[in-house]
């Protein structure tokens, strides 16, 4: 049987992960895709965690390579789409997993610093990895963007700069699919809900000084689905349809992974 992602070429950036017992997102797009047979350039600041997802797609017989760049930064955002073509000749699949949040509350308890921080690695980072990346999709008149959202767009949080961020995400990514259905480049977003990933398990639980098992009891209650919070795999899933030619007319769409949170309305 074909593999889903045969022949194409992948950026994805936030490949690494912050440590943990389970997988990130980035991390299981980027396996996911090399098991479908994309190579895949796995893109984050932090080299070290993008070489152990290369070593781990080695491992399963996959192709990719660790780049490192900090997608805030225009001059590591044009490197990256240069070794990308340099490397593997194209780029087909963009997916922006890049993301953050902490320190977040109303505009008064939101300091100046948090508030840039959030939007500069949230919104310009994609901003930015879109800008240099359209025009070699663009010579070819193919491509497909995924960008890693969230729920909180859409649905009440007390997080503002997070979620205003996120809903610039869905902006973004509306803007970008209109730009350019017309030249093959589609463009989509995932809003994942609660995961059970390190960034959410150990990163809240650090922040907030919740014991872990019981943070992933409160999430896991709070999900509509049987089963309680999705997991990296989920997401994963979700960017590799939105990738790959199954959903080759399918743009601007903010797909939610959730179990159901974000339909949970009245
Ligand atoms: N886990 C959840 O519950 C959840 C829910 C909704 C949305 N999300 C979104 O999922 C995405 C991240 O998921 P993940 O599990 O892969 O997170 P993660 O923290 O495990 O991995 C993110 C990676 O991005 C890298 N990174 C951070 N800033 C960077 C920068 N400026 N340039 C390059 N690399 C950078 C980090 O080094 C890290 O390896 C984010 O966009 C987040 O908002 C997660």
């Amino acid at each position: 049987m074909a593999k889903r992602l045969e022949g194409k070429v992948a950026i994805v950036t936030g490949a690494g992960q912050t440590p943990g017992d389970t997988v990130g997102n980035g991390r299981a797009i980027s396996i996911l895709f090399a098991r479908e047979g994309a190579r895949v350039m796995l893109v984050d600041r932090n080299l070290e965690s993008a070489q152990e997802t290369q070593a781990m797609i080695a491992k399963d017989g996959g192709t990719a390579f660790a780049f490192q760049a900090d997608v805030t930064i225009a001059e590591d955002c044009q490197k990256m789409a240069a070794a990308c073509a340099e490397r593997y000749g194209q780029i087909d699949i963009l997916v922006n997993n890049v993301g953050t949040g902490g320190r977040d509350g109303t505009p008064v308890q939101v300091t100046e610093e948090t508030w840039d921080r959030v939007f500069n690695i949230n919104l310009r980072g994609m901003f930015l990895t879109c800008k240099y990346v359209l025009p070699f999709m663009e010579a070819r008149e193919t491509g497909a963007i995924v960008n890693i959202s969230s729920i909180a767009a859409v649905c009440a949080t007390p997080m503002l700069a997070y979620k205003t961020s996120k809903a610039g995400v869905n902006a973004l990514t509306h803007t970008i699919a209109m730009q350019y259905a017309a030249k093959g480049i589609r463009a989509n977003c995932i809003m994942p809900g609660l995961m059970n990933t390190p960034m959410a398990i150990e990163g809240i639980s650090k922040a907030m000084k919740i014991d872990k098992e019981e943070l992933i009891k409160r999430r896991s209650k709070a999900v509509p689905l049987k089963g309680g919070m999705g997991d990296g795999w989920d997401t994963a899933y979700g960017a590799l349809f939105l990738a790959s030619d199954e959903a080759k007319f399918i743009t601007s769409v903010m797909l939610p992974i959730d179990g159901g949170q974000s339909a949970r309305i009245g």
